[in-house]
C-alpha cells in the first residue's frame, strides 16, 4: 500500500495524460478547465485504495478511478448552473467563464466520456462497473431533483433531506469504493460491506460541505460562502434550526427563506446568527462525527488486516476534519 499523497499523485498523472484539447475547442476546453481546476480527488483515490486493501495491483483501477472522477467533475459543471454558483475551486464556474450552452453540452460530454472509460475492462469486471454507473448515476440525479425541489418546500423533514443527500452525493463515493472492490474481484459481502462504508462516509462528508458552506474560510473553501442561504436550501442547519427554536425565530427563519434577498450579505448574516444562537451548528458537527463513526463501525465486519483498516480510518478523519 501507498500513502495517501501517493495515490493523489499518481492518479493527478493519469488524469493529465487523459486530458486533451481536440476539437472543437469550445466543447473540450471547457472540460480541461474544470478537470485541472484542481479539487481534493479523494473519491479516485478512494477506488485506488480500496482495490489495493483487497490485495490487487491500484493500476488495474486506474480507468475506473477517473471515471469516477470525470463523473464527479460533470454532475458539478451542471451543479453549478442549477446552483447559480459564481465560483469553483477558487475559480470562475464553466457556465460563468464560457456561458450556459457551453455548460450543458460540455457536462453531457464528460457523462459520456465517463461511461467510455469502462470500455477498458473485460466483459465481465465492465458489465459488474457499468451497472454499479447507471444505478448510481440515476441517483444522483434523483437527488439533484429533490435538492432543488425542496428549495421552495417549506415542508422538509430530516428524513428527507438525509434521503436526498445520500442519493446527491454518498452513493458516488460509495460506489467509488465498490468499484476497487468489484475491480479486485472480491466477494459481493465485502463489496456490499465497502460501499456501506463509503455511504456513511458519503453522508458526513455532505453535510460537512453545508456546514462550510456556512462556517468555512472564504479563501480557502473556493466556493461562494453562503451560498446555500443564498438559494434557500434546506439544509441540516436550516433544519434542526427551525426545530430548536421558538415560534418568533422560526417565523424569522421562514420568511428569510422565503424571498430572494435584494440584500443577500444581509440575509447570510441574520441566518448565520439563528443557525449558531439555535445550537444548530453544534448538532450538524455531532451528525457529522456519527455517520464517521458509523462508517468505522462498518470496518469492523470487513474482513481485511487491521492496518488497512487505519488507513481508512484515517480517511475518513481527514475528511471530517478538512477546511475545502
Ligand atoms: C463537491 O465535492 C460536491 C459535493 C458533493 C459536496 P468535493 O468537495 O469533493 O469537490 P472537489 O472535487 O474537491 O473540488
Ligand atoms: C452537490 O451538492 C452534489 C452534486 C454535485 C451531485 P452541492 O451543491 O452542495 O455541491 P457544491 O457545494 O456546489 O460543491
Ligand atoms: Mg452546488
Ligand atoms: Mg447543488
Ligand atoms: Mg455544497
Amino acid at each position: 500500500m501507498q500513502t495517501i499523497e501517493t495515490y493523489q499523485k499518481i492518479f493527478l498523472e493519469y488524469l493529465e495524460q487523459f486530458v486533451e484539447d481536440k476539437e472543437p475547442k469550445n466543447l473540450y476546453q471547457p472540460i480541461s478547465y474544470i478537470l485541472k481546476l484542481g479539487g481534493k480527488r479523494f473519491r479516485p483515490v478512494l477506488t485506488l485504495i480500496t482495490t489495493e486493501i483487497f490485495d490487487a495491483d491500484y493500476k488495474k483501477a486506474l480507468n475506473a478511478a477517473l471515471a469516477i472522477e470525470v463523473f464527479h467533475n460533470f454532475s458539478l459543471l451542471h451543479d453549478d448552473i442549477m446552483d447559480a454558483a459564481p465560483l469553483r475551486r477558487g475559480k470562475k464556474t464553466v457556465h460563468e467563464k464560457w456561458n450556459l450552452n457551453t455548460g450543458i453540452l460540455s457536462g453531457d460530454t464528460m457523462l459520456i466520456m465517463a461511461y467510455q472509460l469502462f470500455e477498458n475492462y473485460e466483459a465481465n469486471t465492465f458489465q459488474s462497473l457499468a451497472k454499479l454507473f447507471s444505478k448510481t448515476a440515476l441517483q444522483v440525479c434523483e437527488g439533484q431533483q429533490n435538492d432543488i425541489d425542496f428549495e421552495t418546500r417549506n415542508d422538509v423533514t430530516i428524513i428527507e433531506y438525509l434521503t436526498m443527500i445520500e442519493y446527491k452525493t454518498a452513493v458516488l463515493i460509495a460506489a467509488a469504493m465498490q468499484m476497487g472492490a468489484i475491480v479486485a474481484n472480491t466477494s459481493k459481502v465485502e463489496q456490499n460491506s465497502i460501499y456501506e462504508f463509503g455511504k456513511n462516509l458519503g453522508i458526513a462528508f455532505q453535510l460537512q460541505d453545508d456546514y462550510l458552506d456556512v462556517f468555512g474560510n472564504p479563501e480557502a473553501f473556493g466556493k461562494q460562502v453562503g451560498g446555500d442561504i443564498i438559494e434557500n436550501k434546506k439544509t441540516y442547519l436550516f433544519l434542526k434550526t427551525l426545530e430548536f427554536s421558538n415560534e418568533d425565530e422560526k417565523l424569522q427563519l421562514q420568511n428569510l427563506f422565503s424571498i430572494q434577498s435584494e440584500n443577500n450579505a444581509d440575509k447570510i448574516e441574520k441566518v448565520k446568527q439563528l443557525f449558531i444562537s439555535s445550537g444548530s451548528d453544534e448538532a450538524t458537527k455531532n451528525a457529522i462525527e456519527d455517520y464517521t463513526q458509523k462508517a468505522f463501525s462498518v470496518l469492523e465486519t470487513l474482513n481485511i488486516k487491521e492496518e488497512r483498516k487505519i488507513i481508512l480510518r484515517q480517511f475518513g478523519e481527514y475528511l471530517m476534519n478538512r477546511k475545502v
